[in-house]
């Protein structure tokens, strides 16, 4: 959901935040701290970037918002559009491909009843395929919000969207699955 315009404002703590980070660096180098600035107003906004919070976020850094727009769009760790509550990133480098990660991948757009990259019309789940998230050794394994599951099957997916399917799931939460 499209957050109003007028609504597109960082909580004090959450200015606080930025504007600790953005003095980090020396000046006219604060523009150094875009991406962690991104994260939390991607955070803040509905765990996605639209063009409204990039030019909210441009003018923080008085640069112009083709600047915000070329970084946000390069990393794939910000969302260009809306994602469900529950978005699920599965690797699907060399590691996790040798593991099974394809057949999860399948198995999860099956019970779902949506592709990779789609989300659901409850907007519950989205899903969606990503480089090396660097847990290599527990493949095949995906990422939802900041949490790692490792060593997925296909009963753990059963699980995962029986689980975070419920009203209550809270995406920042580690689960035992
Ligand atoms: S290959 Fe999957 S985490 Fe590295």
């Amino acid at each position: 959901m499209e957050i109003p315009v007028t609504d597109i404002k960082f909580s004090d703590e959450k200015l606080a935040k930025v504007k600790e980070i953005m003095g980090r660096y020396p000046e006219g180098r604060s523009k150094s701290a875009l991406l962690p600035v991104l994260h939390i107003a991607q955070k803040q906004f509905g765990n996605w970037l639209s063009v409204p919070v990039m030019d909210y976020v441009a003018s923080l850094f008085q640069i112009k918002p083709i600047e915000v727009y070329e970084v946000a769009t390069f990393y794939s760790m910000y969302n260009m559009k809306p994602v469900g509550k529950c978005f699920i990133e599965f690797c699907q480098t060399g590691p996790c491909m040798c593991s099974g990660v394809e057949d999860i991948m399948e198995y999860t757009e099956q019970k779902l009843g949506i592709k990779m990259g789609e989300t659901t019309r409850d907007e519950r789940f989205t899903i969606k395929g990503v480089e090396c998230l660097g847990a290599c050794g527990y493949a095949p394994m995906a990422q939802i919000g900041e949490y790692y599951y490792e060593n997925l099957t296909k009963e753990k997916i059963d699980k995962i969207i029986d689980l975070f399917g419920k009203d209550d799931f809270n995406p920042d939460h580690k689960y035992d699955i």
